[in-house]
């Protein structure tokens, strides 16, 4: 069969990498892509949101399944524009309509979600203009640090994690007035949940789910996780505290409830659910819902999947995941983000990156490049993701570290302390 992903960064190049294994696959094509999935499939210059584009390629390179990458074409509902349309309803496609990918295009609306479903998540209050008042008083019910955060799509910048209860009350105004444009007109105030991260990742048809490996990403750009928070610096999988036991509690608690609230919800679902969890001295909480995989969880995640994953896609998209099987890989894969200087503030693109070539021993994502020329050069803050297997994290990230020295470009940097939490 011929497959599209939508998408241009690691995740889509290393959806590309696992798919490109399947016996089912005929063409691979990639809109837009990067240098790194060219290598793979053929890139086709088409937007994410621009669906006419997408339309057109899909017809004019027989397309059998389309699977998307990133969350925005979900939000903006570019399966229910396949699905109303006569020439593309019946293409098999991954992915949530736009009433389910609101579990992450309003925080409010996950929220009310989970409540709805009695999955466990912090206390919160939703805020607008209307009742800034409440929002005000809530807050001083709550003990610091506050957490507030942008209702809509906000490019992971929407949370702000505040010490001090006057600057909260500051922020939730300015947020209120615009801070993050429409996305803040509404905002989420949550109780702060201390504790351990981890991305939970299932796929699903909207009846039955699979579990993929359980991965936990770096955010921060600075060792022992400081500094400004960034798309993400690495991730490792699987996790050491998710054991069998929280892993239990997570699919009885949280994903198990998840797919029988959206049937319950009448909110037909298909594709990944990815479950930003924190665990509460062994107790998992949700801190989100996104409606895609993670990045770069991803780019250590497909290590780990053994079966067909195209397999599993079409169990997806067709409503027969029951039927499938997911085997996993049981060493170790990490991935370590090499990023462009600056990042993730300003950062100049277009640095020529040398040593590509010599890597045999990890496996390179990228992440944002581009072809110029005979040169591949960096075109974005995040620019490749170095992934390796290993018998153990340490063994795994020592060959991804070793293999990060042999590549350069002007800038690059990297985080050399992935796992020091594990
Ligand atoms: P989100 O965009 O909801 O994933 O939030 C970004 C990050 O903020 C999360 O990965 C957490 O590190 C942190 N965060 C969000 N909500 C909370 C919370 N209720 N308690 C503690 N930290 C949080
Ligand atoms: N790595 C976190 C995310 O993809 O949102």
């Amino acid at each position: 069969m011929n497959i599209l992903i939508v998408g241009s960064g690691g995740r889509e190049h290393a959806m590309a990498w696992k798919i490109k294994q399947s016996p089912k696959l005929n063409q691979l094509f990639i809109a837009p892509g990067n240098a790194g999935t060219a290598l793979l499939g053929t890139n086709l210059p088409v937007g994410v949101s621009d669906f006419s584009g997408l339309k057109r390629v899909v017809l004019d390179n027989q397309i059998d399944l389309v699977l998307v990458g990133p969350e925005v074409p979900l939000c903006e509902g570019l399966h229910d524009f396949f699905s109303s349309d006569e020439q593309l309803k019946n293409i098999r496609f991954v992915g949530p309509y736009r009433l389910g990918a609101q579990l992450e295009g309003s925080k409010d609306f996950a929220k009310e979600f989970m409540m709805r479903h009695q999955i466990p998540t912090a206390k919160y209050l939703a805020v607008t203009a209307g009742n800034l008042q409440e929002g005000l008083a809530f807050l001083k019910t709550m003990n610091a640090p506050y957490v507030l955060k942008a209702d809509g799509l906000a490019a992971g910048k929407g949370v702000l994690i505040i010490n001090d209860l006057q600057e909260a009350e500051e922020s939730l105004r300015e947020m209120l007035g615009g801070q993050f444009g429409s996305a803040s007109s509404k905002v989420v105030i949550e109780e702060f949940l201390s504790g351990i991260e981890c991305s939970v990742f299932a796929i699903t048809d909207g009846n039955d789910y699979k579990i993929l490996p359980v991965a936990k990403d770096y955010k921060r750009i600075g060792e022992g996780d400081t500094g400004l928070n960034t798309g993400g610096m690495g991730a490792i999988s699987p996790v050491s505290f998710a054991d069998e036991t929280f892993m239990k509690k997570v699919e009885d608690r949280i994903i198990r409830p998840t797919v029988e609230g959206l049937k319950k919800d009448q909110i037909s679902y298909n594709g990944f659910i990815f479950f930003g969890l924190i665990s509460c001295s062994g107790e998992p909480m949700v801190i989100e819902y996104n409606v895609r995989m993670g990045d770069p969880e991803t780019e250590a995640v497909m290590l780990r999947v053994k079966s067909d994953f195209v397999d599993l896609l079409l169990g997806a998209a067709e409503g027969t995941l029951g039927e499938k099987h997911i085997e996993i890989d049981s060493r170790t894969a990490v991935t370590v983000m090499l990023v462009s200087g600056g990042y993730p503030g300003p950062y100049e693109k277009g640095k020529v990156i040398s040593g590509l070539a010599q890597i045999t021993t990890s496996i390179v994502f990228h992440a944002g490049t581009v072809q110029k020329g005979p040169d591949v050069c960096t075109d974005g803050g995040r620019v490749l993701a170095i992934s390796s297997y290993g018998e153990t994290m340490k063994e795994a990230l020592d060959l991804s570290y070793k293999n990060a020295q042999s590549l350069s470009f002007e800038g690059l940097y990297y985080r050399k302390d992935l796992g020091f939490d594990l």
